[in-house]
């Protein structure tokens, strides 16, 4: 995969998000003169944004190595455990999706985290017995979709929290033609700039768009990756004029024609197009509400008057009224 020649390595190509950059190019900077681990960092945001590239980049620039897991993985105390006596001073553990930690081992990560010390307990029955150990200094690395998934104890040890947000079509547009440089694609400004303004401002879904408009432009043009070629090739794949994608556009077409607008409960939309609850939640509603196609309400989600003017759809007489 050229998927790891196209991540950034370091701060200084990482495009986008200025506040999460400028913040941590201190932090490091600070961090790095006092000869300390960097403190533990949360970072949360949809999925695509570079969560997992940006733990990357925090061990390139600390100059230590970085460990990497995920929630899920870490079934049992041991596991964990397993991993941070395997760690060397400063280095950084990273845990993706960490709001699926199980209770039981969140518990033995919050005296690593806060005195990095390990406190675990061995054997069962008569036999158990508790151990403790030291912990080199490390960082944690924390991602997840939605700060608000993690429990208070949790949060609260985490000295620095990053939140990552949708990126404009401009900083799109530059990571597009970044991209297209590292993968060699003759690119017109404006063939970037499709694909970019065409991505959900995610630059997970950009290079993937990219790839596949280079596909079109190999086999129905000269290769050159223009914006016609990005154009035909991103209506063969069903993103729209807007970029929005099929589900995208199921779920604000349920929501109007099924439930007339709503509000409905996120269940029954989910059940309404067979989507996982947590996958509207997660990755599709979060660009749909930031666009202002949609809100949650405290009686459950509504569309607004922008997602029937995207259909070309009348308006229903509520809403002409409330103009
Ligand atoms: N690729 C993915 N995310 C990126 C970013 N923020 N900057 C540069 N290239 C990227």
């Amino acid at each position: 995969q050229q998927d790891r020649a196209i991540r950034p390595l370091r701060l200084a190509e990482y495009i986008g998000q200025p506040v999460v950059r400028e913040q941590m190019e201190l932090f490091i900077q600070a961090a790095r003169g006092r000869r300390e681990a960097l403190d533990h960092t949360l970072i949360f945001g949809p999925p695509g944004l570079g969560k997992t590239t940006l733990a990357n980049i925090i061990a390139q620039e600390m100059g230590v190595s970085l460990k990497s897991t995920s929630g899920p993985v870490l079934e049992r105390p041991g596991d964990l455990a397993a991993l941070l006596t395997n760690l060397e001073s400063g280095d950084v553990l990273f845990i993706d999706e960490i709001h699926r930690l199980s209770p039981v081992v969140e518990e033995v990560l919050y005296p690593a985290m806060e005195d990095f010390q390990l406190d675990i307990m061995i054997g069962e029955g008569p036999a158990a017995r508790s151990i403790k150990l030291d912990l080199p200094p490390f960082t944690l690395v924390g991602a997840t979709t939605r700060a608000g998934m993690l429990t208070n104890p949790l949060r609260d040890r985490f000295g620095i929290v990053q939140r990552l947000e949708f990126y404009s079509v401009a900083d799109l547009t530059t990571i597009v033609g970044r991209s297209a440089a590292i993968l060699g694609l003759p690119t017109d400004a404006e063939g970037a700039f499709e694909i970019a303004r065409r991505a959900r401002g995610t630059p997970r879904i950009a290079n993937r768009l990219l790839r596949r408009v280079r596909d079109f432009a190999q086999v129905r043009g000269e290769g050159r990756i223009t914006r016609q070629m990005a154009d035909l090739a991103l209506n063969l794949l069903d993103v729209d004029e807007h970029g929005l994608d099929h589900q995208d556009r199921r779920l604000l077409l349920t929501l109007i024609e099924k439930f007339d607008g709503g509000p409905v409960g996120v269940d029954s939309l989910a059940a309404a197009i067979s989507e996982e609850r947590h996958t509207i939640e997660d990755v599709l509603e979060p660009y749909l509400i930031q666009q202002g196609y949609m809100m949650r309400t405290p009686r459950g989600r509504v569309v607004t008057r922008h997602a029937y003017l995207h259909f070309g759809l009348n308006l229903p007489a509520r809403m002409e009224a409330t103009t």
